[in-house]
């Protein structure tokens, strides 16, 4: 189905959301929240912290209440305008679960046994291997199908979620009519797979040891010393080669998702000089992209009642577009009316 707009803004929607579940890290940023921004005036964008995601392994009940407000000040302080963007917690808006629910008798076990991100997670978490492990993408298409999202702006890993929404929404649409718009990815040219500093074939992930990745709220120091022990190659030579030089082309991908620089542009500038000036190249520049974020971040925090504020005006408004979807899904489903 083609996108129509909300009906308040008549823009095309872009949905996205992160988890809640730890520490944000560079991958996140430029796989996600920086373009994001971008992306501001020319559509109705909604992002969500999705803390019904992150309740799939266990979490620590307070550390979850206050890493959502800090997720929240986080999508602020990049600069997100909420008076025109929706920035809302996803638990606030009852709807995901509901459709969760209906669209999760739409979809094959199969289908989510075979995805990568749960194959992962159901190795790491053993002890702990929980439904909801299993049924996350029917959540994450409940996401994105409520607000008939056109663009759906995440990082390379999330691609097969994706993908699974749209097999979703196909099905769906093939079996009551037209009912949900078919969303696309949006992904970064560069920097939709930042990789880990110290194995580059893995991708960041804050849930690796502290030293392979850059946290959003790394002081600069801590920046410096992870970009200079980064593992690059022998050969001393600034060169984009991601199979064969990994390590020296991730840090080619972060200066260059930053810097707008082309590949050949890097290894222009860099041409002749050892690797020990390169890295002190990307460390400036991710420290001087992450600082003002890091104060505005600080400012904020300090100011929690204005971050609620957002917050509730968001998830009211996020309701009432879901609403529409959810009187039309129940419909075409055949659930009983009723009104109140
Ligand atoms: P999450 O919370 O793991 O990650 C949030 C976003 O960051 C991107 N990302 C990366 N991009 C580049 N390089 C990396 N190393 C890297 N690591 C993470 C992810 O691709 C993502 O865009 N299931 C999702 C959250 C979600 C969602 C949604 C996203 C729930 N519902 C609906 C979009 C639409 C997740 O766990 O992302």
């Amino acid at each position: 189905m083609e996108g129509q707009g909300t009906q308040q803004t008549g823009k095309k929607v872009i949905f996205s959301g992160i988890q809640p579940s730890g520490t944000l890290t560079l991958g996140n940023y430029l796989g996600a929240i920086r373009n994001w921004k971008q992306l501001e005036d020319e559509y109705q964008c909604i992002y969500s912290v999705v803390d019904l995601h992150a309740i799939t392994v266990r979490q620590e009940p307070a550390q979850l209440r206050r890493r959502c407000t800090e997720l929240m000040a986080i999508y602020l302080a990049a600069g997100l305008n909420p008076e025109k963007t929706l920035i809302y917690c996803q638990s606030h808006v009852p709807a995901h679960a509901e459709l969760a629910w209906i669209l999760g008798c739409y979809t094959y076990l199969g289908e989510l046994q075979r995805m990568t991100q749960y194959k992962d997670k159901a190795q790491k978490h053993a002890a702990n291997l929980n439904a909801g492990l299993l049924t996350y993408p029917v959540l994450m298409a409940a996401d994105i199908l409520l607000y008939q999202a056109d663009l759906v702006p995440i990082g390379a890993d999330q691609k097969q979620h994706l993908e699974l929404t749209r097999d979703i929404a196909i099905r769906f649409n093939g079996a009551y009519g037209d009912t949900f718009v078919v969303p696309d990815g949006y992904f970064p040219k560069v920097g939709a797979r930042i990789r880990s500093l110290q194995e580059p074939a893995r991708k960041m992930s804050k849930s690796d040891p502290e030293d392979t990745y850059i946290a959003l709220l790394d002081t600069p120091e801590a920046i410096r010393r992870k970009f200079k022990r980064a593992v690059t190659d022998s050969e001393a030579s600034v060169r984009f080669d991601p199979e064969g030089k990994p390590g020296v082309s991730n840090l080619m991908s972060i200066l260059g998702a930053i810097t707008g620089d082309s590949m050949e542009k890097i290894e222009a500038d860099f041409a002749g000089q050892g690797y020990g000036a390169f890295k002190t190249a990307v460390a400036d520049a991710v420290v001087a992209e992450l600082e003002p974020i890091q104060n505005e971040h600080r400012r904020l925090m300090a100011d929690k009642a204005y971050i609620e504020t957002i917050m509730r005006a968001s998830a009211e408004r996020a309701s009432a577009i879901a609403a529409r979807t959810m009187r039309k899904v129940r419909r075409k489903v055949g659930l009983a009316p009723f009104s109140l």
